[in-house]
């Protein structure tokens, strides 16, 4: 495997490689890698001759009083889970290599970026776009592989691709998650032991959202009502959103009677967890 940290030569890899028409799919990470994104890792090595890992903490998708800085970075144990599973490259590159001085233009997705995570993280989603937009143009993947976990996330990349002719296929990937539940995220380093404990709160609020559901709910207002009294029976937790919206354009929905997405983020201590669930009819 070759770790590359300048563009120049990862572009001239990629050149050399769709000369002779290999397929070649792409994993963004902002690394601290994890089963999650080794499972991307697979199915990317599955379905592609040549792998290309990225790792970038990428400092335009941190608001102000972000992680930015204390966001966990080990490059070295990153580069051991990326041989274990057979990447060809993992790129890394620096600031000044992404955004060189002068560098001065946004990818905005206009209606998604605005929803949910967008409500709480402002620039978040302009952030995200303009990075992956970049890392598509430089490795110009058949197919990039992204985590269900970060659902708007991954249909924001999709609706950028398409919009922009980007020709890259966005590959959808399950969540990966703890035993008892709670999806796995280089964030979850921030919590403490009582703290990870009440963790699993938010997958079993929208397990219990799909329930009900599947028990006849259809009320919108009901279901959040339902999702919501779950929270409330863990103290350390506090809510900023949990809905039930529309899979494809994530508008909340007054009633479900077709396919959803239930979404939710909440926070404890200094920690901000989301999770999903799809409810399919
Ligand atoms: P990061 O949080 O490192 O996640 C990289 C990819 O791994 C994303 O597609 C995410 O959805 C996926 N992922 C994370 N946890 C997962 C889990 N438990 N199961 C399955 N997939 C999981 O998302 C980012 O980085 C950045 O925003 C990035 C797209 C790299 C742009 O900077």
């Amino acid at each position: 495997m070759r770790i590359i940290r300048k563009v120049r030569a990862l572009t001239d890899w990629r050149d050399a490689l769709l000369r002779e028409g290999v397929s070649i799919g792409l994993v963004p990470t902002m690394g601290a890698l994890h089963n999650g994104h080794r499972s991307l890792l697979r199915a990317a090595r599955l379905s592609c001759d040549a792998v290309v890992v990225s790792v970038f903490v990428n400092p335009l998708q941190f608001g102000r009083g972000e992680d930015l800085a204390r966001y966990p970075r080990r490059l070295s144990a990153d580069a051991a889970l990326c041989r274990e599973e057979g990447a060809d490259v993992l790129f890394a590159p620096t600031l000044a290599e992404m955004y060189p001085s002068g560098f001065d233009t946004a990818v905005i997705v206009r209606g998604l970026s605005r929803r949910w995570e967008g409500q709480f993280r402002s620039g978040h989603f302009e952030g995200v776009a303009t990075v992956v937009t970049k890392l598509l143009n430089l490795v110009r993947p058949q197919r990039a592989f992204f985590g269900q976990k970060d659902y708007q996330q991954a249909l924001l990349v999709r609706r950028l691709t398409e919009d922009l002719d980007l020709g890259t296929r966005i590959v959808l990937c399950p969540t990966v998650r703890e035993p008892d539940g709670l999806a796995l995220s280089s964030r979850n380093a921030y919590l403490t032991r009582t703290q990870r404990r009440a963790a699993p709160v938010l997958y079993a609020a929208l397990l219990a959202g799909r329930e009900a559901i599947g028990k006849g709910v259809r009320s919108g207002a009901k279901i959040r009502q339902i999702m919501r009294r779950t929270v409330a029976r863990e103290p350390l937790a506090r809510v900023d959103y949990l809905t039930a919206c529309d899979p494809t354009t994530l508008k909340p929905l007054a009633r479900v009677t077709d396919a959803a997405v239930l979404l939710g983020a909440i926070r404890i201590g200094r920690a901000r967890l989301i999770d999903n669930v799809l409810v399919k009819r």
